[in-house]
């Protein structure tokens, strides 16, 4: 029971982003955006080890990209449920560990905002995460010290942010291109209504990739191959050409770049990078035919479109959506937070507040689950699915399977994702073996998937013959999420030591005069270094008020130079 003294918990919304992360609380009947250490609503999801062993976040990260990038990581969720590592400096870090890192920040910000604890939130993840990559997200919230009230699919939560601005939306299409997923969902609202039709996605798409694109074009132009460029040099051009991807809007663009005492150039404006988008515009396609085919509707029966996402901001990519669909998108919310405001609201509903408290959500499964099972002339490796993609959830559906050979001593339960007749071309999720007792006939098992509002699955297997159930949750994933693994990775963060939040607002300055030092020559790169000394002299000073100053003035002075 709640203290009746102790305030109600806060109800945070958070969008563990790929470039960047937002964090949202649900306060007086609306959702708000929560400030970081520096006053801003968009944290990037980087981290950097800096050289004396502390961990740096967000900004000041994200400027360490270019100038140390042997010890910085970025664009993590992209291997949310692999093995990979990064490594920074001397320390490896899992995906998760270092989402861990971003949302404790995330969690400080909203505790020195709010006031208050805070140990709860809904988290929103890519429609087309699958259970392992939903399982990783909630086990970073843990190391993070938060627990999920919910995960919500990342173009529901937007649905839900227009939903309550919004009174007249019907059948909508929500384009979400971030910095590393694309979902498309078709919804209806039927207010107090939301009904998600179908959802689906490619998580190996977004904004990188089209920054990656510009990198290779503009290489092969130069003939340069990106193997002998070092690691400073190659993330220096990466940096670049992002930072000229994002002023494409406002007309042509020449890139500068100096490499190995050598002046190039690069012009690049819309209809070049549209050609050079070409593959990347079309992959864009399949999921939208998709999706509309699942909700049995052509673009023309669509009310609205919705964009979601900084990759929507690209001029490419809205010609393309306003080609296909006939009409302008419709973008009345910022597409870089409406992700997380709607988590927000999620909690409110959730926490049933009363302001929100008549707004309903059902979402579906956006991909094929099923078994393993003996089919074909080879017998074997045939998909059988269970639950079919778009079902509404929470579903739990079950079928009948029959054991291939008499005497058989146990039963192989192998679970797949996907939507290919085979399994070796679908997803693997996990695998585990029901005992049987050995007979001469063959025996019939009843197999029940039961699929959460979250997103995550629970298998019961039921023998006919004497009615004993075997329940099975997915929690021995492929890539080894044990218990052992887990209290490693509790033990690494509780060891780390991570900048105060009050320090960030300098470590951030400083980190960006060095990554402007880098990337300039000759009088501005003096200027820079002048700059960098008299600031690090301010610090060492100690004086609160100077520093600050200081620290603004050369903030102004950089965002007036775009450096
Ligand atoms: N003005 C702009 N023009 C083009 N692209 C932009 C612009 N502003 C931001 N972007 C791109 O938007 C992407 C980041 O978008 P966003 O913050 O929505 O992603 P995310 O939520 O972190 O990623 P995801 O949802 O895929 O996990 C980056 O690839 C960035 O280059
Ligand atoms: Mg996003």
């Amino acid at each position: 029971m709640q203290d009746a003294a102790s305030p109600p918990p806060a109800l945070l919304g958070i969008d563990l982003g790929t470039t960047n992360s937002v964090c949202a609380v649900w306060q007086s009947g609306k959702a708000i955006l929560i400030p970081n250490a520096l006053g801003d609503v968009l944290t990037p999801s980087v981290v950097s080890l800096d050289e004396d062993g502390h961990i740096l976040l967000g900004k000041a990260a994200r400027s360490r990209l270019t100038t140390h990038p042997e010890r910085s990581a970025a664009a993590f969720k992209r291997f949310m449920g692999s093995d990979k590592r990064f490594q920074l400096g001397d320390q490896g870090f899992s995906p998760e560990e270092l989402s861990a890192l971003i949302l404790s920040a995330l969690k400080q910000d909203a505790e020195t905002f709010l006031g208050v604890e805070v140990s709860e939130a809904v988290i929103s993840v890519p429609a087309y995460f699958s259970d392992e990559q939903r399982k990783r997200t909630v086990f970073a919230a843990e190391l993070a010290g938060l627990a999920v009230t919910r995960l919500i699919n990342e173009p529901t939560a937007a649905a839900m942010a227009y939903g309550l601005h919004e009174q007249s939306l019907h059948r909508t299409l929500v384009f979400d291109l971030g910095g590393g997923t694309f979902d498309v969902t078709v919804l209806e609202y039927a207010l107090p209504l939301i009904e998600v039709h179908a959802s689906t996605g490619d998580n190996f798409l977004g904004g990188e990739d089209f920054t990656s694109a510009l990198v290779q074009a503009c290489l092969d132009d130069w003939k340069l191959a990106r193997e002998p460029l070092d690691t400073k040099a190659a993330a220096s051009l990466e940096d670049a050409l992002e930072q000229l991807k994002c002023k494409l809007l406002d007309g042509p663009q020449t890139l500068h770049w100096e490499h190995a005492g050598q002046r190039r150039e690069w012009y690049l404006d819309n209809e070049l990078a549209h050609r050079i988008w070409a593959p990347l515009l079309l992959r864009l396609r399949a999921p939208i035919d998709q999706a509309l085919r699942d909700a049995r509707l052509r673009p023309q029966d669509l009310d609205n479109l919705v964009l979601v996402g900084g990759a929507t901001r690209l001029s490419a990519v809205q010609k393309m959506v306003a080609t296909l669909f006939g009409h302008l998108p419709y973008r009345h919310l910022d597409p870089d937070t409406v992700v997380a405001l709607g988590a927000a609201a999620q909690a409110a509903c959730k926490a049933r507040d009363q302001a929100i408290e008549e707004l309903i959500l059902t979402d579906v499964c956006p991909y094929t689950l099923g078994i393993s099972s003996m089919r074909g002339e080879d017998n074997s490796g045939a998909f059988s699915p269970i639950i079919e993609r778009n079902t509404v959830i929470p579903t739990s559906r079950e079928q009948r399977f029959y054991s291939s050979l008499p005497h058989q001593r146990f039963i192989r339960i192998a679970v797949y994702q996907g939507e290919r007749p085979w399994v070796q071309d679908n997803t693997f999720i996990d695998a585990f073996e029901v005992p049987l007792t050995p007979t001469e006939e063959t025996q019939a098992i009843d197999v029940r998937f039961s699929y959460d509002i979250n997103g995550l699955l629970e298998i019961d297997v039921t023998l006919l013959e004497n009615g004993e159930r075997h329940s099975h949750s997915i929690d021995h994933t492929p890539n080894g999420l044990d218990e052992e693994a887990r209290a490693r990775s509790r033990q690494r963060l509780a060891g780390l030591k991570i900048h105060p939040r009050e320090s960030l607002p300098n470590r951030t300055l400083a980190a960006r005069l060095e990554r402007a030092w880098a990337k300039s020559t000759g009088n501005e790169r003096q200027q820079i270094g002048e700059w960098l000394d008299a600031f690090n002299q301010i610090l060492s000073a100690q004086q609160t008020a100077d520093i600050n100053e200081s620290r603004q003035q050369l903030n102004r002075i950089l965002d007036e130079l775009h450096l």
